[in-house]
């Protein structure tokens, strides 16, 4: 008895030292390692007769880049082969649920659907020596350890967001993106289009929108809170055509991402009004907004032009972006201009709208645009997501609300039944500081907010009980005021996004940060080899198992923030 106690004993304890020897980020539902490897190299395919389109495609992408870096070109089966590497349907799995079991019969990726498959795919990319994604023939171990993964996800909604107002991102950039968004099995992409500082959608019925809101004359250089602002005097634009954006949603779509386009309203619009100041309560003249700040001049809602512009925008922003959801902002609107404008006071009037319950009757304003706006798309057959905001006063049914003040937005939206998306700054604004040494890292807008603090994010903390079941998932979020160049982008992703995967993807009971910090190191070979920059940590510590450095708890962090 003792004897063979000791057995399975040394056996799990070999099982747990090549558990963490396959580095797997986001660490999959359930993983069992054997004893044993199985050669990739000559390996025929097979892949079912009914795995189609972008599936097809995709393990097609996946056999044709291992058949480049190995120098090795895989020969097609026409059955399951023995020693092969075999694709199979298995309409007993959900959609993003994959099974992949590699032993001494070869390789089986069993999925239902598209997305089962990719992220079957991408797991095996993982579990595969980084040098897979070499533009040539290099010579690495092109073997799989003996093993049995079972997964699927906990969020059915795992975002990454991205600002490309403030800075202006090459469609080749955001590519690079959404590539490192598949690797950790993200499937929404929030896109950021247009803010104050600039307008980067193309709407054909509004040309000065591009013509005249896509330009700024020049850049802050340094902190908006320096003593002293310093501008750069250099004219800064850009923005994407229609077909540009197209390409970015099919190029989305083929590796299982959905894109949502963000038009802010009705505050954050001043490049909007820049080119038609008639939208403005003051009627203008506006410049687009060169401080980091939030500006007073917003859309004026009294006036019905207002709403022939957004609607306009809006039919063609459904053309370009197939996506069920479509986000209308609706964050840090300043009321101080409808308070004072003549066509905003009639339509409170025409409306009977009051101050009450601690709602000004100004923000009812705003409560009236959302919901025309959200009645507007529902026409079109979308929905809407809004910044949590729009939870202040009304808010009609339907509605998904995005909560980035903290976490009561989305506490508070799905105590009321509806639907929520966490994306809490204390926990998932990457553009905050990651680590406390702020002389030695680029500026930032502020905050400290290390990896080891994202990892600990939990989005069912606090809320009401029964209503987890409207947390549709998490994002996390990238404003680039103070990010101008693509290094930098993904200096302030990476590694981050890796923690913020596991949230999204792994049951509580899943996650173990000694486990993923130790995953670290070949992530980052991964990483090194694909050419993307990343934070390596606090005077070197991450990647060490056990490493500790010092986490704010909550309350300082609030604190501190509001101290900056
Ligand atoms: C936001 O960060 N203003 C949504
Ligand atoms: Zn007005």
């Amino acid at each position: 008895m003792a004897f063979a106690a000791a057995l399975i004993v040394a056996a799990c304890a070999q099982k747990e030292t090549a558990l963490s020897s396959v580095s797997l980020i986001p660490m999959p539902d359930e993983v069992e390692l054997h004893e044993g490897f199985f050669n990739l190299k000559s390996a025929p395919v097979f892949i079912q007769e009914g795995i189609a389109g972008d599936a097809r495609c995709a393990i097609d992408g996946f056999t044709s880049q291992l058949a480049l870096s190995s120098g090795k070109t895989p020969k097609v089966s026409d059955a399951p082969a023995k020693g092969g590497m075999n694709f199979l349907l298995n309409d007993g799995l959900s959609p993003e649920e994959y099974l992949l079991k590699v032993d001494a019969e070869g390789l089986r990726l069993e999925a239902s659907a598209f997305n089962g498959f990719l992220y079957g795919l991408e797991t095996l990319k993982q579990l595969l020596p980084p040098e897979f994604y070499s533009a040539g023939k290099v010579s690495a171990r092109w073997t799989l350890p003996f093993i049995d993964i079972k997964d699927s996800p906990r969020f059915a909604y795992r975002g990454m967001h991205l600002d490309s107002s403030r800075h202006f991102w090459s469609i080749d950039e955001v590519k690079r993106y959404i590539d490192i968004m598949l690797s950790y099995k993200l499937n929404r992409f929030h896109w950021h289009l247009t803010d104050d500082q600039g307008w980067r959608v193309e709407i054909k019925r509004f040309p000065r929108l591009t013509e005249v809101g896509s330009m700024r004359k020049e850049t802050l250089e340094g902190s908006l809170y320096a003593d002293s602002l310093r501008f750069d005097g250099t004219p800064y634009g850009g923005f994407y055509t229609q077909d540009e954006m197209r390409e970015v949603v099919a190029y989305a779509a083929a590796r299982g991402i959905t894109v949502i386009p963000e038009i802010d309203l009705p505050g954050h619009m001043v490049a909007a009004l820049t080119a038609y100041p008639e939208l403005g309560c003051t009627g203008g003249p506006y410049e687009v907004w060169t401080l980091w700040g939030i500006s007073e001049d917003v859309l004026c809602p009294g006036n019905e032009k207002t709403f022939e512009f957004i609607e306009g925008v809006l039919d063609e922003i459904c053309d370009i972006f197939p996506s069920e959801y479509i986000h209308i902002g609706g964050d840090e609107c300043p009321k101080v201009r409808w308070a004072a404008c003549p066509k905003c006071q009639a339509r409170i009037r025409e409306l009977k709208l009051r101050d009450s319950g601690g709602v000004s009757k100004e923000q009812r304003l705003q409560n009236y645009v959302t919901s025309r706006v959200q009645d507007y798309l529902a026409s079109k057959g979308r929905k809407i997501i809004g910044w949590d905001e729009i939870l202040e006063g009304e808010l009609s049914e339907g509605a998904t609300v995005m909560s980035w003040r903290g976490t009561e937005g989305g506490i508070e939206a799905s105590a009321r039944g509806f639907d929520a998306i966490m994306t809490p700054y204390p926990f998932l604004y990457l553009d905050y500081y990651q680590s406390r040494e702020r002389d030695h890292e680029p500026l930032a807008i502020g905050g400290y907010l290390p990896l080891e603090r994202v990892y600990s994010y939990e989005p069912f903390d606090g809320l009401t009980e029964g209503s987890e079941s409207h947390i549709l998932g998490v994002q996390a979020n990238l404003w680039t005021e103070y990010i101008a160049t693509p290094e930098h982008l993904e200096y302030m992703l990476l590694p981050r996004l890796l923690a913020v995967s596991e949230i999204q993807w792994c049951k509580p009971e899943r996650k173990d940060y000694g486990r993923f910090l130790s995953s670290l190191p070949a992530q980052f070979r991964m990483l090194d080899i694909r050419g993307y920059t990343y934070h390596k940590g606090e005077a070197g510590f991450i990647g060490l198992p056990g490493a500790e450095y010092p986490v704010r708890t909550p309350e300082e962090l609030e604190s501190y923030l509001q101290g900056l």
